[in-house]
């Protein structure tokens, strides 16, 4: 009897060393090991205090952009291994625009955003490498990325503001609507005073399309509707008097109706402010109805990004063809909704070739070959694709006529 135990222990133990995913005691200990002394020497990069500014002053590529993504590697230093959430990203968000960010769930879109706030979990998630650099509203630019945790608190809330998912995680349960938002003014203006703090704040509520402010301003979050809570959310963002917001997934936990009023809002709001949104969603009918420019991601990378017009009318990447075809779309006259085969890789254990080629109806002998280099295929266009080149002459002749009738509709209006 023993030795059957024996035996069928020894079997499983072969068996898991097999597995491409097994990880041995000994293994974890090594990576655990590795990872620490990693975080440690990162953090106390993040924990120093009076570094001279010049340390992180940098200069934007083009100062017409509010944030430029450059290279951004965003790693969590787990016992399992490195998960290698964001791997490489460029993109930037220019100057009075909504930036659509969209890709299935896991792609990276939050830890990029997140990155940007310097809001990582701690003291796992890191800015591996790469630049973040952002355009202050005092003239000066900022590679976040270097900037040390003390001097980010002082960039961070004057500057930027973050709209989530679901209002009652970030709306303190336990304090009245008025006691919260007070609170935000009381930290930007020092020195304000209790009434004009409570007047101010009412008329954030009437902006916010909220009737009854008054009402509102002296209720707790329960008491609200999910609508009503998240433009409590977009009140308290705008207190902030933010040059950027950063909205990662506002209106999923919403009704249409009310997603579409929050949507206007939204857009309204960037027209108020006068600054850019960044816009995260895997609804791709969001970012055609609101974004100006839109970023495709895909385990951790950019597969593809563009105006809004490329990316709907000319999309290259057989991924973002993938998404589109599964918009439920009334006039398709399809019954059943078209839905991607396979799964992402793993963010630890990620694939030396295309992400996506497991998934690909399209691939081809090239693809058997390294990570797809980017392309440009426009000014504003670009796809990590081994088809763009096969398909370029096509994509030009596409471009042309999209051109044409695009100058035909300008001079018809
Ligand atoms: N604290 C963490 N520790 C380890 N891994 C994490 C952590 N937070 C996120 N990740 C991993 O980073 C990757 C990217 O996560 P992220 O939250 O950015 O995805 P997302 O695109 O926002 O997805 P969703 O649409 O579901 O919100 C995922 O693989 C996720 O498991
Ligand atoms: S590189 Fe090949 S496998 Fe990857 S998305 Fe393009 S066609 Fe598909
Ligand atoms: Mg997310």
């Amino acid at each position: 009897m023993k030795n059957v135990i024996e035996q069928l222990k020894k079997k499983r133990e072969k068996k898991q060393q097999e597995s491409k995913h097994y990880i041995s005691k000994e293994q974890i200990k090594a990576t655990a090991k590795e990872n620490n002394r990693i975080i440690k020497q990162m953090e106390k990069q993040n924990n120093r205090k009076n570094v001279d500014e010049s340390e992180y002053i940098t200069q934007m590529r083009n100062p017409n952009n509010v944030v430029e993504f450059d290279n951004l590697h965003a790693y969590f230093y787990t016992d399992a291994g490195v998960v290698k959430a964001v791997d490489g990203v460029s993109f930037d968000v220019p100057k009075r625009s909504i930036v659509g960010v969209v890709g299935e769930s896991g792609c990276g879109k939050s830890v990029t955003s997140l990155a940007l706030m310097k809001l990582m979990a701690q003291p796992t998630g890191q800015i591996a490498k790469g630049e973040i650099r952002y355009n202050a509203k005092d003239g000066k630019a900022y590679n976040i990325a270097k900037v040390p945790r003390e001097d980010m608190n002082k960039i961070r809330g004057k500057e930027m503001a973050m709209i989530f998912q679901e209002p009652m995680t970030s709306l303190n349960p336990v304090f009245r609507i008025g006691e919260q938002l007070d609170e935000v003014l009381f930290l930007h203006f020092p020195g304000i005073s209790k009434e004009e703090a409570k007047q101010k704040s009412i008329a954030m509520l009437k902006t916010v399309n909220i009737a009854m402010p008054e009402s509102i301003y002296s209720r707790y979050p329960h008491e609200l509707s999910g609508g009503m809570r998240q433009r409590v959310m977009i009140a308290m963002a705008l207190l902030c008097d933010p040059n950027l917001i950063i909205a990662d997934e506002p209106t999923t936990a919403l009704d249409v109706t009310i997603q579409a009023q929050i949507l206007d809002l939204l857009r309204n709001i960037k027209n108020d402010i006068n600054g850019s949104i960044m816009l995260i969603t895997h609804d791709l009918g969001v970012i055609a109805e609101m974004a100006d420019y839109v970023v495709v991601m895909y385990a951790g990378r950019i597969i593809e990004k563009g105006t809004v017009r490329e990316i709907f009318k000319n999309p290259v990447h057989p991924y973002t063809v993938g998404l589109q075809k599964s918009i439920p779309a009334l006039s398709s006259g399809e019954e059943k909704l078209y839905t991607i085969p396979g799964t992402v890789p793993n963010p630890i254990n990620l694939p030396d070739y295309c992400y996506f080629r497991d998934r690909c109806e399209k691939r081809f002998g090239k693809c058997n070959g390294a990570y797809p280099e980017t392309v440009q295929i426009s000014p504003t266009h670009f796809a990590a694709c081994y088809l763009v080149d096969e398909m370029k002459t096509e994509i030009k002749e596409k471009l042309k006529e999209v051109d044409k009738n695009a100058k035909k509709q300008q001079r018809k209006n």
